[in-house]
Order: structure tokens, then sequence, then C-alpha cells
């Protein structure tokens, strides 16, 4: 992200301004991108609500979002003050198409030809029930014409499965031109991510090792601590697959497994990562068994705090079918990584939070050391840790001080927090900035959406017709169930233990 304002006023237009990721997410970083002199020099805020309410009562409610979850805490008087000033607030009952002509009024008054220069952003922090009808407002009101001035933002869940999936798309699509949908996977915010990109084509040395010919393997883990909290409604309707393998591990796998782009340019960097997904191996209903693992947490320790099982949160049912854990074998059919499986694996209530991916790279063809050195400890592998330790790890192996011949893992660190010793700008800050200069290279483009989830329905379709029989089958605080291990230990391998930051050079089951 550069440190520069948009040049162009924006307005950006929040639907779902009174809900919780407009408290939690958007308007923290709206407000750490407005410290940070990032936001345009004519930016407004304007809240879209069904509740009747004053502007300056959605900036009391706001304000108690950005002191709880900014990661600048809570803000300062006088910083409030000039940032609350570009609060607005409208009332919609979006079911009244004329509503839409209100909003059209109220942003570009009552002759729309004399607009100027200004830009809207419609971000969409509502269900996505709403998504369709409020794209279909904003198209008849006139609103998504301007092609370059005007952008809709949307998140997941977009859709439950491929066909939902296309419906919301194709509103979207009907109103808006691709180049002005912006479909957020939050992890593509986040800096390690952006970094994986940076790590492979900025340096010449990882380049010709990164295919079949050195690669073992490749291990992505997303493991999360926090059980379902408060979102049983959503979660019980998605599970994990669908909350985090559709989106942000596959959109990690690309990243890893892309060819370099010609240019750093959206579409280009896009078409590559459509490559990967175009090469992912479809999943064959027969094989999921084979393919594919799920969990679902039953009670256990985390931190040395008991906690409940899944069935047992609030709002799930006493045989839910969710599954909060889920790994998976892909293959990429290509010329780089034929034969070089991707093992992905998320989870909830997991014994540690912690984001990684690990590149396994092959043993050495010849073993010139005598077994009793300990050459077969460890294999040697590239870590790249996304959260909550940012960095990348080589961990290969090095010869003991001593004269006797004794060989042990090491690691070669680097890390974020050293390196640059700058706070790192959470991921919701850098999206909305690119959003509003109108870089989609950190998006998700429709075909790539529609890729992941046609990969993936062989496998929703599978176990949603199969209810597990073993659930709950992990306990909480562990690395999830033995399925996933089998799935792994069938092909001779295992997960790897991920590096968490208090792990010394060497520590390692
Ligand atoms: C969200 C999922 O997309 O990502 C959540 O819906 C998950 O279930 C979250 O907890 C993880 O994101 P982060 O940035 O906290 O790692």
């Amino acid at each position: 992200m550069n440190a520069r304002r948009p040049d162009q006023p924006v307005v950006l237009v929040l639907f779902g301004a009174t809900g919780d990721l407009s408290a939690r997410l958007v308007v923290p970083a709206l407000y750490n991108l407005f410290l940070a002199e990032q936001l345009p020099e004519q930016f407004t805020l304007l809240g879209v609500g069904r509740h009747e309410m004053e502007a300056h009562a959605l900036a009391d409610k706001l304000h108690e979002g950005v002191a709880n979850y900014s990661r600048s805490g809570k803000p300062a008087r006088e910083d409030w003050d000039r940032f609350s000033e570009r609060i607005d607030y409208l009332h919609m009952n979006l079911k009244d198409k004329d509503a839409f002509n209100d909003l059209r009024h109220r942003l570009q008054g009552p002759d729309a030809s004399a607009k100027d220069k200004t830009e809207y952003v419609f971000y969409m922090a509502t269900p996505p029930s709403l998504f369709a009808p409020i794209a279909e407002g904003l198209g008849e009101a006139g609103l998504a014409r301007d092609r370059k001035g005007s952008r809709i933002v949307v998140e997941k869940p977009l859709g439950h499965d491929l066909d939902s999936f296309r419906q919301i798309n194709s509103a979207l699509t009907h109103h808006f031109e691709e180049s002005q949908i912006f479909r957020i996977d939050h992890f593509l915010g986040k800096e390690t991510v952006q970094n994986i990109m940076a790590m492979r084509f900025a340096n010449p040395i990882f380049e010709p090792i990164w295919n079949r010919r050195y690669v073992d393997h490749v291990a992505i883990t997303v493991a999360e601590t926090l059980g379902v909290e408060h979102r049983a409604p959503y979660y019980e309707k998605s599970g994990a697959l669908r909350d985090m393998v559709q989106n942000h591990l596959l959109q990690l796998l690309c990243l890893v497994a892309m060819e370099p782009p010609v240019a750093y340019d959206a579409d280009d960097i896009r078409d590559r990562k459509m490559d990967v997904m175009h090469a992912l191996r479809p999943i064959d209903r027969d094989e999921v068994s084979e393919l594919a693992a799920r969990g679902q947490y039953a009670p256990g320790w985390i931190e040395g705090t008991a906690v409940s099982g899944y069935r047992q949160e609030p709002g799930v049912a006493d045989q839910s079918n969710t599954e909060t854990y889920a790994a998976l074998k892909l293959q990429v059919d290509n010329w780089r990584w034929q034969d070089v499986p991707f093992y992905l694996r998320t989870g909830k209530r997991m014994a540690a939070a912690v984001s990684e991916i690990s590149i396994r790279f092959r043993d050495v063809p010849h073993r010139a050391f005598p077994a009793s050195v300990g050459l077969n400890a460890q294999p040697v592998r590239l870590v790249i840790q996304i959260q909550p330790h940012e960095g990348i790890v080589l961990k290969f192996m090095a010869k003991e001080p001593g004269s006797q011949l004794r060989l042990r893992p090491v690691d070669m660190r680097f890390s974020y927090a050293e390196a640059f010793n700058v706070p790192t700008p959470d991921a919701y800050e850098t999206l909305l900035w690119d959003v509003m200069i109108g870089d989609a290279t950190l998006f998700m483009r429709s075909d790539q959406v529609e890729a992941a989830w046609r990969l993936l329905m062989p496998v929703l379709d599978v176990w949603s017709g199969n209810p597990a029989a073993d659930f709950p089958n992990y306990r909480s605080g562990t690395w999830g169930p033995e399925a996933a291990e089998a799935l792994v230990a069938r092909d001779g391998r295992n997960w790897l233990t991920p590096t968490l930051p208090s792990d010394r050079p060497g520590d390692e089951s």
C-alpha cells in the first residue's frame, strides 16, 4: 500500500452501516486510513441502514466499534471529531425502488449531469441475500453507469454453492462490469500473503527450485483456536470448507502455484491464478473419502481453559453435521507441479492459532553421511508464516559444533517486525485503499470464485448426503481428526508441525 491519498473525492456508501462487519472491520480500517492521511481530502462515509437515525447517532455507534476493534485503539477525541465530520446517514427501505432514486439525489444532487469527479464506492456490509436487490436498485437508479467512477464491494459468502454463486453473480454483472466489482477475500490483503509474490518473483533464487523437481509437497495450514463464537446462524449453514477453503486456502494455493505474471497488473495476476484453478484436478465423488477429511470439535482445553464442544455452542443443533475442520489433498496438473500434492487443512479450536504455508523439499538424492549423524531428522522446508508470527523461515540441516559429526535442523528466519519495524496495516486498510484507487489486483475475479465452487461441489455434495457418523471427532486444543492424519499417511507423509513463534531452532516433533 503506497502512502498517498487517492486523488479524487470519494463517497463510500456503506450498506449495513449499523451491522457487525461495519463496526468491527470496515470502519476501523477507514479510521486508520484517515489517521495515516490516506483517505482522499474529500471523503464522505454515507452510512445506509434500515433504522431511522441521525448521522451523529451512527457516528457514536461506529466510535464504539473503532474503540473496541481498531489496531490503533481508542480514538483520540480530536481525531475522532475530525473523522466523524465526514460521517453521514441515510435511512433506506431497500424494498422501495424510489429509495435508490433518493440515494442518487443525495449523492449527485438534483442534476446528475452536473456531477463532479466524485467517485462512489458501494460497500455491501449486509447479508448476502441483499446483494442482488441492492445491485439492482443501484443499477436501475443509474448509479452503476459510470464505469470508472463507481464500484461495488462484496464479501463472502458469495453463495452457498455453485448455483447460488451464479445467481448472485449474475445480479451483480447485470448492472456492473467486472472491473467495477470488488470481491473481498481479506486474506489477500494480509501483508504476508502479498509478500508471497514479492518473495517468489522479486528474487531469482526461489524460482529455479519452485517445482516438481525439488518440491516434495506443499502443506497449507490455517488453524484457529477460536470456536464458532456468536456466528452459529451463519456457520451452521457454512462449515469449514465453505468458510475457509473455498476462498482463503485456495487463494493461498494459487499464489504458491501460479506462474510469474508478465506485469504486476490485476488481470495478468488473476489470469495466472486462474491458470492454477484450471489445472486443479477435479475431485470425483468416488474419491471424496480418500481426498478429503472432515472434523467437528468436541470439548477440550484451549490455553488451559476448558471449552465446550461445537454441538454445545449457542445456536448449534444437538446433532449438527457441520464440519469445523476440513482437509483436502489437491493436485495441480501442469508442467511445474505434476505429482506434487498440495495438502490443505483448516479448523477451529485447534492446538494453536497459526497460519502457514510449508514448502517441503525433496530429500537429498544420495546420503553420504552415515545414518548415525541424524541426517534423517528433518526435511528441508521453507515456511511462509502468515500469522500470528509474520515472516519466512528456512529450515535446513547444519553441523553441530564439536569434534563429533552430528547434524541438526536449524532455522534461518526473516521476521517482518524485526526487518521493517513499522506497524503492519490491517488487511481491510489495504483493501479499502485499493478499492478507492480502483486497483483490483487483490480481489477475487468472478471466474476464480466460480472455479473454486466447481472444484468443491463434489465434496460438499458427498458430505451433505452422508452425515458424519463419528462427529465430534477431535478434541478442542488438538491438531484435528485422525481422518486428516490418514489422508496424508496414505501417501507416506505426515503434517509437519507448524512453526510456532515460541519455537527455538530444532524444536520439533
Ligand atoms: C473469515 C471466516 O473469513 O476468516 C472466519 O469467516 C475466520 O471463520 C476468519 O475466523 C479468519 O480470519 P483471520 O484474518 O482472523 O485469520
